[in-house]
């Protein structure tokens, strides 16, 4: 495992048959390859899992995880796919009892989101009491959800109180309009971002090109850091 010195997307719906990513293995692997003419060299399989409407169980991830890894080496792509989820922040999540959400490769870390156009109220409390339990969130695409979008300053507190933020390639490259690219600028010029990922949904070679994303990144973290974000920093939240 990591010899290449390649990139480690921790964000991406690739598993097939699974919610809106992939809808085939033949799609899966068309995302696998363009991620490695990418220099992507591991990919965390991030599944959407909400509370009461989508909650694909640990099982049916690993399942799906170990028939995409057969079918990538079968192809001979040399992608390694990790497992881990989604999740949209609400309260069933601090719900003892409840079904939870996959982490990232099954360690501390979990992946959350906010709906894009709704925050629940209870969201600090709510990521307050995941770090009691020992879970760590790192918000996904924050760069995307309007209401932050409108008050940024959701998300510098955040920031602050201990939740890693990840932005998405995508909006920093300018693919998703004007106020999501000048807002993911923003947070990396606070130094508030710890991670970059494709949220790659399709075979979209754009959304894969981490490189470029990369060094428009540079621009206002410079070249160590804005490289850590796309290596460095996912690999120290993967680790077992
Ligand atoms: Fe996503």
């Amino acid at each position: 495992m990591l010899t290449n010195k390649g990139f480690v997307d921790i964000h991406s719906h690739i598993l097939p048959h699974i919610d809106d990513g992939s809808q085939s293995m033949e799609e899966s692997l068309e995302i696998a390859r363009l991620a490695v003419k990418n220099n992507i060299e591991v990919m965390v399989a991030t599944p959407h899992f909400k509370h009461g409407f989508y909650t694909p169980s640990k099982e049916k991830i690993l399942s799906s995880l170990k028939k995409l890894r057969a079918a990538l080496k079968a192809a001979d792509i040399p992608l390694e796919i990790l497992p881990g989820s989604e999740a949209i922040i609400s309260p069933e999540m601090i719900r003892p009892n409840n079904k939870q959400p996959l982490t990232l490769n099954q360690g501390h870390y979990m992946l959350v989101e906010f709906m894009l156009d709704e925050i629940s109220p209870f969201f600090e409390e709510i990521l307050f009491k995941l770090q009691l339990k020992n879970i760590k969130p790192i918000i996904a695409h924050p760069e995307r959800i309007y209401p932050i979008i409108e008050n940024p300053q959701i998300i510098y507190n955040l920031a602050q109180k201990g939740c890693l933020l990840q932005v998405n390639a995508a909006s920093i490259l300018g693919l998703l309009g004007k106020e999501i690219e000048s807002l993911s600028h923003s947070l990396l010029k606070r130094g508030i971002v710890d991670f970059i990922a494709s949220d790659v949904h399709r075979p979209n070679k754009e959304v894969l090109n981490l490189s470029k994303t990369v060094k428009v990144a540079a621009k206002y973290v410079g070249g160590d850091r804005a490289r850590a974000l796309v290596r460095e920093n996912p690999l120290k939240i993967i680790k077992k």
